[in-house]
């Protein structure tokens, strides 16, 4: 596990997640409140990108069928997908958004 600087806060808001990969792993930066988390790109029923998803406050509805996850902890919420979606430390500094992968 190392940091990885990700990209910088201007680039993520509650309504535009920021999707990047690291290695071979799809992950996305979701913004809620002032807090930003980072999950698993790939929703685990089917494929889709959660970036793409509808967010609600602190929930992700995935876009292609409907599942929801719940942003802070990755918690599967509602079917059909029937498993979480792997979240990752998050920590800014000066603007930089860093992720633990
Ligand atoms: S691909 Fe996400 S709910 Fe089916």
């Amino acid at each position: 596990m190392a940091w990885q600087r990700v990209t910088t806060c201007d680039k993520v808001s509650p309504s535009t997640p920021f999707a990047f990969t690291i290695g071979e792993r799809n992950l996305a930066i979701f913004q809620v409140d002032q807090s930003y988390y980072a999950l698993d790109n790939i929703c685990p029923h089917a494929f889709a990108l959660m970036s793409d998803g509808f967010v609600e406050g602190e929930e992700v509805e995935c876009p292609l069928h409907g599942a929801i996850f719940h942003i802070p902890t990755g918690r599967c919420l509602a079917p059909p997908a029937d498993a979480d979606l792997k979240s990752y430390p998050v920590r800014v500094e000066d603007e930089h958004i860093f992720v633990e992968v």
